[in-house]
């Protein structure tokens, strides 16, 4: 339990969680928690933060947060809609306006104390909204204006009630980093969210919660899993149990990688399944990519079941579920989402195991993690791994998965990855990699014609894999890169290079 934090109220903006980011960058603790949080909960956080979002505060069915917020003496902040429910449920009046704002705006600060402390009149914002503050409730001042806004911020001091109209979470507000710090100083609230004081507490919590009991993991060779297992046995030491099923899905060297980390260097309890053959056996003529998805993932299950069980009796399996799962799964504000894919991450073990969980990251944010796998001192090669699919290479060969095509794509894939790498490319680029269709076409090799595969290059740059954006790798990388494939990769005698974005292309192929 963290006693000193800073609730972020999310109204749905599409931003509200870089606004959590933020407040974590500066040190300090803060959580995305939902619009109609009880009043007694937010009422033990050091600062309120209201989110933007897409709605009206004025429209039917506008979400709405309790008039007696404001009167729980906690220092706020609302943010775009935030500013307007401050000003509306106050006795302020808001209106939809006719000039709309959208992009960098110039802001003129009228007054350089509270939020604005320590900038110059003149700053650059970022704005998105349609409605706008016509008229300031009673106790409340301008502390800015733009061209098209008059309230582009407000504050009622006594209160310690603050409202941007613009968004200072995005870097395109210049000194918004700067605004938030100044509320956060506003607040009172301690600067304790280090990450070395985060691993310590959470290994004296994983101590004091485990006892004496039995701890199994199921290791990915991912990020999340990997970290994991690693502060757990700081915590417990031999009381854990990692295991690691080798599919033979995986990418070139991945399991000799998982062994060395954490059998050899760290000495960790670890068995390794070999279980290629039964993979490959049950995907044998299997097509379909969500049948694939299906197979892999309850053979997986299958497998760790059986397992587990000859350990002994364990009481508690280690998953490394993050912040965004625990946020998409839970309070998005009235948001759907179609399945694409149903993912299979082997980390999301069902709960038919009657086991008790420990989720170290449940409070971080993925390149936390990564964080803390560096100061636990863990090899590059895990704390920067690219994601990986659970279902590994198998949705990297379009069509059956033969063991023949697992070679091909396999060294195709580590000449991508390889070469990337080499030209320090992969500091920017999110995840790249090679896909093995099923057409073939003419070539000709030496003085042969030869009939082989293509190799397809994907190579995408994104910040939340969300949405992606087909990577801009220079020509002259390319080509090292396809010539390399062509005479290493005997079968192969084209590369292609995919220069779809995601949408309407997904990252996978499958
Ligand atoms: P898509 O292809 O959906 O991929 O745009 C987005 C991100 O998710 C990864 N991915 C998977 N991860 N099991 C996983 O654990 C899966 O079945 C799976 N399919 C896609 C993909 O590599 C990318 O990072």
């Amino acid at each position: 339990m963290i006693h000193e934090s800073i609730y972020v109220l999310d109204f749905g903006s599409q931003y509200s969680h870089l606004i959590v980011r933020r407040i974590r960058e500066l040190g300090v603790h803060a959580e995305l928690v939902p619009f109609n949080t009880p009043l007694k909960k937010l009422s033990a956080c050091r600062g309120i933060i209201l989110s933007g979002g897409p709605q009206s505060v004025t429209g039917q069915g506008a979400l709405l947060v309790d008039r007696a917020v404001f009167a729980l003496g906690i220092p706020i902040l609302g943010v775009c809609y935030g500013l307007q429910l401050i000003a509306y449920l106050n006795g302020g009046k808001v209106s939809t306006s006719q000039k709309k704002e959208y992009g960098p705006t110039r802001i003129r600060i009228s007054k350089k104390t509270g939020i604005f402390k320590g900038l110059k009149i003149d700053q650059l914002t970022w704005m998105s909204h349609g409605d706008k503050v016509t008229k300031l409730p009673k106790g409340y001042k301008t502390l800015a204006s733009s061209n098209n806004c008059r309230y582009a911020a407000i504050a009622n001091y006594q209160k310690r009630i603050f409202g941007l109209q613009f968004h200072p979470e995005v870097s395109n507000t210049t000194n918004g980093q700067k605004m938030i710090a100044n509320f956060i100083k506003l607040t009172g609230v301690k600067h304790i969210w280090t990450t070395g004081k985060f691993i310590n507490n959470k290994i004296d919590e994983i101590k004091k919660i485990v006892g004496k009991d039995q701890v199994v993991c199921a290791l990915s060779g991912g990020v999340d899993s990997s970290v994991a297992a690693t502060i757990v046995h700081k915590a417990i030491g031999s009381q854990l149990t990692c295991i690691y099923v080798d599919t033979g899905l995986m990418r070139h060297g991945e399991s000799e990688q998982v062994i060395k980390t954490f059998r050899k260097y760290q000495r960790i309890n670890l068995k390794v399944i070999k279980a290629k053959a039964q993979f490959l056996r049950k995907l044998k003529g299997v097509t379909d990519p969500e049948k694939k998805r299906k197979i892999i993932g309850e053979l997986f299950i299958r497998i760790f079941e059986n397992e587990a069980k000859k350990i002994g009796k364990i009481k508690w399996l280690v998953q490394g579920t993050l912040y965004t799962d625990v946020i998409t799964s839970g309070i998005s504000v009235g948001k759907t989402a179609a399945v694409i894919k149903s993912h299979h991450n082997v980390g999301g073990l069902p709960k038919k195991f009657g086991f008790k969980l420990i989720e170290p990251w449940r409070d971080l944010y993925k390149d936390e993690v990564r964080k803390v796998g560096r100061l636990l001192k863990l090899p590059t090669e895990v704390t920067a791994r690219q994601p990986f699919p659970g279902p590994g290479l198998a949705v990297r060969i379009i069509g059956e998965v033969t063991e023949k095509k697992l070679a091909i794509v396999r060294s195709a894939d580590w000449i991508v990855r390889e070469e990337i790498e080499k030209s320090g490319l992969h500091k920017n680029i999110q995840q790249y990699f090679a896909v093995l269709p099923t057409i073939k076409s003419v070539g000709v090799q030496g003085d042969n014609r030869t009939y082989g595969y293509p190799i397809i290059i994907r190579a995408v740059t994104t910040k939340d894999f969300m949405t992606a954006d087909w990577a801009k790798i220079p020509h002259d990388l390319m080509a090292k890169i396809s010539v390399r494939i062509t005479n290493e990769v005997r079968e192969v005698n084209r590369v292609l290079y995919d220069i779809t974005s995601k949408p309407p292309g997904t990252v996978e192929w499958e």
